[in-house]
């Protein structure tokens, strides 16, 4: 029996507003991904939020898992998956199968960024840096797992990584958003959320187009179950400054915030 998970879980998703037509009051959809794929063109600021926010442990020594579905896994480009410096949890029905297409994507992976390092550290040496054997010693580890259901992702990445093992974030999509929402979690559920907006939504109700939705409806964030976060909480929750202002990057303005559930 894994002891209790120790940390919080921590949904980090993007999600822009999709008005429900036909309602007697306003209703709000968060639409998450269009075909297979996000809606929104590449959004960098966002991009690099979550790059920096699961990658960076809590503390050295330990790295974060992100735990998504299989899916998701697939629409990570297929020479950046698995993503470096956390440790990947593919969750789906078919484990042997995915699990030995995400093992060799592992072993490839873990060679490109091998090499990558080492040149930079022939090129830091030649420029006159000391190269130290410990330097990197407590880096996170690019590694993977592959399991059937979210309960078994949880209890297998506290069993195999103890100590090791930093933050756990579920990185979508839907499907396992859902289920890590029905988890009853002893140390708490989050969720960091950036709200995508298309520049012209509020003049002209410009949405983008989605096919796949955040199982939670804006209204239930705001009013049941859920409290939103203030700035500064949020910023404690990422270990990195969240001021909770828009700011507008090409056709999208984004806002970052975070809701802790309450019941
Ligand atoms: N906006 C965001 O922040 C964000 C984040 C992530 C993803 N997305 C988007 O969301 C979409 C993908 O979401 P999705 O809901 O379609 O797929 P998903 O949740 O990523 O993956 C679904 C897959 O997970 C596995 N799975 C689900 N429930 C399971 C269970 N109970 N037991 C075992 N395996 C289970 C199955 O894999 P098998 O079929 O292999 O059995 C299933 O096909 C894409 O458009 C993506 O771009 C958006």
């Amino acid at each position: 029996m894994p002891p209790p998970s120790r940390t919080p879980l921590t949904l980090i998703v993007a999600t822009t507003p999709i008005p429900i037509p036909n309602t007697p009051t306003p209703q709000i959809r968060l639409g998450i991904g269009l075909n297979g794929t996000l809606p929104w063109p590449r959004i960098k600021a966002d991009m690099t939020f979550f790059a920096r926010v699961t990658s960076r442990p809590p503390s050295p020594g330990t790295t974060n898992a992100i735990i998504m579905g299989r899916k998701t896994y697939d629409s990570v480009p297929g020479n950046l998956r698995p993503l470096a410096k956390r440790i990947n949890t593919v969750i789906t029905r078919d484990v042997d199968g995915v699990g030995e297409r995400v093992r060799k994507d592992l072993e490839r992976r873990r060679e490109k960024l091998a090499s990558s390092s080492s040149s930079a550290s022939s090129s830091s040496s030649s420029a006159g840096a000391v190269a130290g054997a410990g330097a990197g010693a407590t880096e996170p580890e690019t590694d993977a797992l592959v399991c059937s259901g979210l309960e078994e992702a949880i209890s297998g990445l506290e069993e195999k990584y103890a100590d090791k093992l930093g933050k756990m974030f579920v990185i979508g999509g839907a499907e396992i958003y859902g289920a890590a929402l029905r988890e009853k979690m002893p140390a708490g559920v989050r969720i960091v959320m950036t709200n995508v907006e298309k520049v012209g939504y509020r003049e002209n109700g410009d949405v983008f187009q989605c096919d796949t939705f955040f199982p939670v409806d804006r209204e239930l964030l705001e009013e049941r179950g859920w409290r939103r976060a203030s700035a500064e909480e949020v910023t404690e929750w990422v270990g990195e400054t969240v001021t909770g202002e828009w700011r507008e990057e090409g056709e999208v303005r984004i806002q970052m915030v975070g809701y802790e559930r309450v019941d």
